[in-house]
Protein backbone atom coordinates (compact mmCIF):
# COMPACT_ATOMS: atom_id res chain seq x y z
CA UNK A 1 0.00 0.00 0.00
CA UNK A 2 1.40 3.56 -0.42
CA UNK A 3 1.13 6.10 1.84
CA UNK A 4 2.17 9.36 0.77
CA UNK A 5 5.14 11.09 2.57
CA UNK A 6 3.21 13.61 4.64
CA UNK A 7 0.39 11.23 5.36
CA UNK A 8 2.80 8.63 6.71
CA UNK A 9 4.53 11.75 8.62
CA UNK A 10 1.39 12.80 10.38
CA UNK A 11 0.86 9.06 11.53
CA UNK A 12 3.99 9.16 13.26
CA UNK A 13 3.38 12.58 14.92
CA UNK A 14 -0.03 10.90 15.56
CA UNK A 15 1.31 7.94 17.50
CA UNK A 16 4.10 9.78 19.11
CA UNK A 17 1.46 12.53 20.46
CA UNK A 18 -0.43 9.50 21.75
CA UNK A 19 2.07 8.33 23.56
CA UNK A 20 3.16 11.19 25.19
CA UNK A 21 -0.59 11.66 26.62
CA UNK A 22 -0.57 7.72 27.51
CA UNK A 23 2.71 8.35 29.44
CA UNK A 24 1.56 11.67 31.12
CA UNK A 25 -1.49 10.02 32.43
CA UNK A 26 0.42 6.85 33.96
CA UNK A 27 3.01 9.48 35.16
CA UNK A 28 0.29 11.35 36.81
CA UNK A 29 -1.58 8.04 38.51
CA UNK A 30 1.84 6.38 39.36
CA UNK A 31 4.20 8.65 39.76
CA UNK A 32 2.13 11.64 41.22
CA UNK A 33 -0.68 9.73 43.07
CA UNK A 34 -3.37 12.01 41.08
CA UNK A 35 -6.46 10.64 42.04
CA UNK A 36 -9.73 12.03 40.18
CA UNK A 37 -12.36 12.41 42.94
CA UNK A 38 -15.53 10.13 42.73
CA UNK A 39 -18.81 8.97 44.09
CA UNK A 40 -19.71 7.36 47.21
CA UNK A 41 -23.08 7.10 46.41
CA UNK A 42 -26.14 8.54 46.31
CA UNK A 43 -28.48 10.25 49.15
CA UNK A 44 -32.08 12.05 48.92
CA UNK A 45 -30.87 15.15 50.37
CA UNK A 46 -33.96 14.84 52.60
CA UNK A 47 -32.52 11.98 53.91
CA UNK A 48 -29.29 14.04 55.48
CA UNK A 49 -31.08 14.23 59.21
CA UNK A 50 -30.78 10.59 59.48
CA UNK A 51 -27.48 10.24 58.11
CA UNK A 52 -23.50 10.68 59.10
CA UNK A 53 -24.53 14.38 57.76
CA UNK A 54 -26.44 14.98 60.80
CA UNK A 55 -23.53 15.91 62.64
CA UNK A 56 -20.57 17.09 59.99
CA UNK A 57 -17.26 17.47 61.13
CA UNK A 58 -14.22 15.32 61.71
CA UNK A 59 -13.78 11.53 62.65
CA UNK A 60 -10.25 10.36 63.67
CA UNK A 61 -10.11 6.85 61.92
CA UNK A 62 -6.99 6.20 63.45
CA UNK A 63 -3.14 6.06 62.12
CA UNK A 64 -3.08 9.51 61.51
CA UNK A 65 -6.37 8.99 59.09
CA UNK A 66 -9.72 11.37 59.28
CA UNK A 67 -13.14 11.35 57.48
CA UNK A 68 -14.53 14.87 57.38
CA UNK A 69 -18.07 15.50 56.37
CA UNK A 70 -19.21 18.01 54.76
CA UNK A 71 -22.34 19.48 53.91
CA UNK A 72 -22.87 22.12 51.45
CA UNK A 73 -26.36 25.03 51.40
CA UNK A 74 -27.22 27.80 50.18
CA UNK A 75 -24.78 29.80 51.38
CA UNK A 76 -22.67 28.12 53.99
CA UNK A 77 -20.50 25.15 54.80
CA UNK A 78 -21.44 23.02 57.68
CA UNK A 79 -19.24 22.37 60.08
CA UNK A 80 -18.47 26.37 59.64
CA UNK A 81 -14.28 25.02 60.34
CA UNK A 82 -12.33 22.07 60.05
CA UNK A 83 -9.44 21.46 62.82
CA UNK A 84 -6.56 18.58 61.30
CA UNK A 85 -3.41 17.78 62.17
CA UNK A 86 -0.63 18.10 60.41
CA UNK A 87 0.22 15.14 58.03
CA UNK A 88 -3.75 14.52 58.29
CA UNK A 89 -4.38 12.15 55.36
CA UNK A 90 -8.27 12.82 54.72
CA UNK A 91 -11.00 11.35 53.24
CA UNK A 92 -13.88 14.24 52.77
CA UNK A 93 -17.79 13.11 51.88
CA UNK A 94 -19.30 15.87 50.43
CA UNK A 95 -23.16 16.72 49.50
CA UNK A 96 -25.63 19.29 48.87
CA UNK A 97 -28.36 20.29 50.75
CA UNK A 98 -30.37 21.76 47.94
CA UNK A 99 -28.61 22.94 45.07
CA UNK A 100 -24.92 22.53 43.29
CA UNK A 101 -22.47 23.84 44.59
CA UNK A 102 -18.68 23.79 44.25
CA UNK A 103 -15.32 22.59 46.84
CA UNK A 104 -11.75 23.59 46.28
CA UNK A 105 -9.19 23.86 48.82
CA UNK A 106 -6.37 25.98 48.07
CA UNK A 107 -3.07 24.93 47.88
CA UNK A 108 -4.51 21.45 47.58
CA UNK A 109 -5.55 18.81 45.17
CA UNK A 110 -9.09 18.90 46.17
CA UNK A 111 -11.51 19.57 43.76
CA UNK A 112 -15.62 18.46 43.64
CA UNK A 113 -18.76 19.22 42.22
CA UNK A 114 -21.35 19.33 45.17
CA UNK A 115 -24.34 17.82 43.58
CA UNK A 116 -27.84 17.09 45.26
CA UNK A 117 -28.70 13.64 45.66
CA UNK A 118 -24.63 12.18 45.00
CA UNK A 119 -22.11 12.09 48.19
CA UNK A 120 -18.83 13.25 46.63
CA UNK A 121 -15.39 11.95 48.40
CA UNK A 122 -12.01 12.59 47.55
CA UNK A 123 -8.79 12.33 49.23
CA UNK A 124 -6.66 15.13 50.56
CA UNK A 125 -3.25 14.34 52.73
CA UNK A 126 -1.73 17.97 54.72
CA UNK A 127 1.13 17.66 54.85
CA UNK A 128 2.01 21.06 56.56
CA UNK A 129 0.66 23.56 59.02
CA UNK A 130 -1.31 26.37 58.02
CA UNK A 131 -4.72 27.74 57.54
CA UNK A 132 -6.33 26.72 54.02
CA UNK A 133 -9.71 27.99 52.45
CA UNK A 134 -12.40 25.81 51.51
CA UNK A 135 -14.58 27.48 49.08
CA UNK A 136 -17.43 27.20 47.13
CA UNK A 137 -16.20 27.34 43.17
CA UNK A 138 -19.48 27.26 41.07
CA UNK A 139 -21.87 30.18 41.24
CA UNK A 140 -25.12 29.14 43.48
CA UNK A 141 -26.67 32.18 43.79
CA UNK A 142 -26.57 35.89 45.94
CA UNK A 143 -25.02 34.49 48.46
CA UNK A 144 -22.31 32.40 46.80
CA UNK A 145 -19.25 34.55 47.89
CA UNK A 146 -20.03 33.71 51.65
CA UNK A 147 -19.47 29.94 50.78
CA UNK A 148 -16.06 29.22 52.34
CA UNK A 149 -14.33 28.00 55.71
CA UNK A 150 -11.43 27.76 57.02
CA UNK A 151 -9.20 24.66 57.72
CA UNK A 152 -6.83 24.61 60.07
CA UNK A 153 -4.11 22.73 59.97
CA UNK A 154 -1.99 22.42 63.20
CA UNK A 155 1.43 21.29 64.21
CA UNK A 156 1.77 18.52 65.65
CA UNK A 157 3.02 18.81 69.36
CA UNK A 158 4.06 15.43 69.93
CA UNK A 159 6.45 15.48 67.36
CA UNK A 160 7.69 18.80 68.50
CA UNK A 161 8.17 17.10 72.34
CA UNK A 162 10.08 13.96 70.55
CA UNK A 163 12.47 16.74 69.06
CA UNK A 164 13.21 18.28 72.21
CA UNK A 165 14.24 15.35 74.03
CU1 LIG B 1 -22.27 27.45 46.82
CU2 LIG B 1 -21.30 28.94 45.25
Amino acid sequence: MHIERYEKLWIYAFVVMLAVFVAALMAGAILFNVRVPGSAGLMNPADIPNSEFANPGVRDMGDGNYNVYVVARMWAFQPSEIVLPEGANVTFYVTSADITHGFIIEHHNANLEVIPGVIGTTRVTFPSAGTFKLQCHEYCGRGHQLMHIDIIVEETQVALAANEE
